[in-house]
């Protein structure tokens, strides 16, 4: 029907430095499954590869059949395969801590006698402030740099966009603080308030965080080491979804790998005599899947069928992995 090649494989050959990989699209289309693909994948052609999910809502566990909850371990029978689950609790209870300590020095440094804890509040007490934890986790993660190949199984998609387009306007703000308190400093020492050099935790924090973000952006925006891959199912919400995800990721600069189709029903394993619901699903995924290639062309990678299970364990992900990279 389509002469386009389709090709997972020839994606990796062409990006022989690739090390960062990530699955974005809506829930329930097959990101996880198709994470831990790729992660057994890379493992087999020899990465030392670490499957990451620093997703609030785990699903690594059921996925690879073991708990890789809040720890490293060998996933399936793939000896170069690690998984592993970020306490995502105990991530954000670490951030309040130290927001909390830096507020508090910050009101005592500015003589401001409000309690602390109506900031705290407002600091912590929203999802973003959930999400930029996740955020600087999975940035702890890459520069440690333990691992030739990273899949992350997450939920940043709206939030690594959102976080980098934040950069800039970080490092304005870090630029007004730090000219500020230089000159503050400076007044300080020509009154001679205080003798010693007083240590400043909210600037060097900040100095910190935006030479944290500046790496970050320059890791995630570098086309031969990330690639962002979207899943779709042959249905118009997927694709719509996807379709924005894209438009936003190359607006930030940030690299699409392409897109993975998920659940294509397979046309030939059903007879003329089936139900009528199944009938009406493929006809219904044909339609979409026209709309796929005219949208994405010669974007999409692979095309994975809908299996007669569920996706879990080694053997349906080794089966997966075929298909992924067929
Ligand atoms: N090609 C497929 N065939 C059959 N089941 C699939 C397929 N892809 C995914 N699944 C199943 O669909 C569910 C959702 O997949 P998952 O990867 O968890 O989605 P997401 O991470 O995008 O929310 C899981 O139960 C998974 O096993
Ligand atoms: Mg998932």
């Amino acid at each position: 029907m389509k002469q386009i090649t389709v090709s997972m494989v020839k994606f990796m050959k062409e990006h022989p430095e690739l090390k960062y990989i990530f699955f974005g699209g809506k829930g329930g289309v097959g990101k996880t499954v198709m994470a831990g693909a790729a992660a057994l994948w890379a493992a087999k052609q020899g990465k030392k590869t670490l499957l990451a999910s620093t997703n609030p809502v785990h699903s690594l566990s059921n996925l690879l059949e073991k708990d890789v909850f809040g720890k490293a371990a060998v996933v399936c029978d793939e000896e170069k395969c690690y998984a592993f689950e970020i306490d995502t609790r105990e991530t954000i209870e670490r951030s309040k801590r130290e927001i909390r300590e830096k507020i508090n020095w910050f009101l005592k440094f500015a003589d401001i006698t409000t309690k602390a804890d109506e900031f705290i509040e407002s600091a912590t007490m929203n999802p973003a402030f959930e999400e930029s934890a996740m955020f600087e986790n999975m940035m702890d993660i890459m520069f440690k740099d333990e691992y030739d190949f990273y899949v992350f199984d997450t939920a940043p998609t709206a939030n690594a966009r959102r976080l980098l387009g934040m950069s800039k306007v970080y490092s304005l703000w870090v630029e007004k603080m730090l000219k500020s308190r230089e000159e503050a400093k400076s007044l300080r020492e020509m009154l001679s308030f205080s003798k010693k050099e007083e240590k400043d935790p909210l600037l060097e924090y900040l100095l910190n965080f935006k030479d944290r973000m500046a790496h970050a952006k320059k890791l995630l925006t570098n086309a031969s080491l990330t690639a962002f891959f979207f899943v779709t199912l042959p249905e118009s919400l997927p694709i719509a979804v996807i379709t924005r995800f894209i438009n936003w990721f190359h607006e930030f600069g940030i690299p699409v790998g392409g897109v993975i189709v998920n659940g294509v029903i397979q046309k030939e394993q059903v007879g003329k005599d089936a139900a009528e619901f199944v009938l009406n699903r493929i006809q219904m995924q044909e339609e979409h899947m026209e709309e796929i290639w005219r949208i994405f062309g010669d974007q999409v990678r692979a095309i994975v069928p809908l299996f007669e299970t569920e996706v879990k364990g080694a053997k349906m992900l080794n089966r997966l992995v075929e298909y992924l990279f067929a």
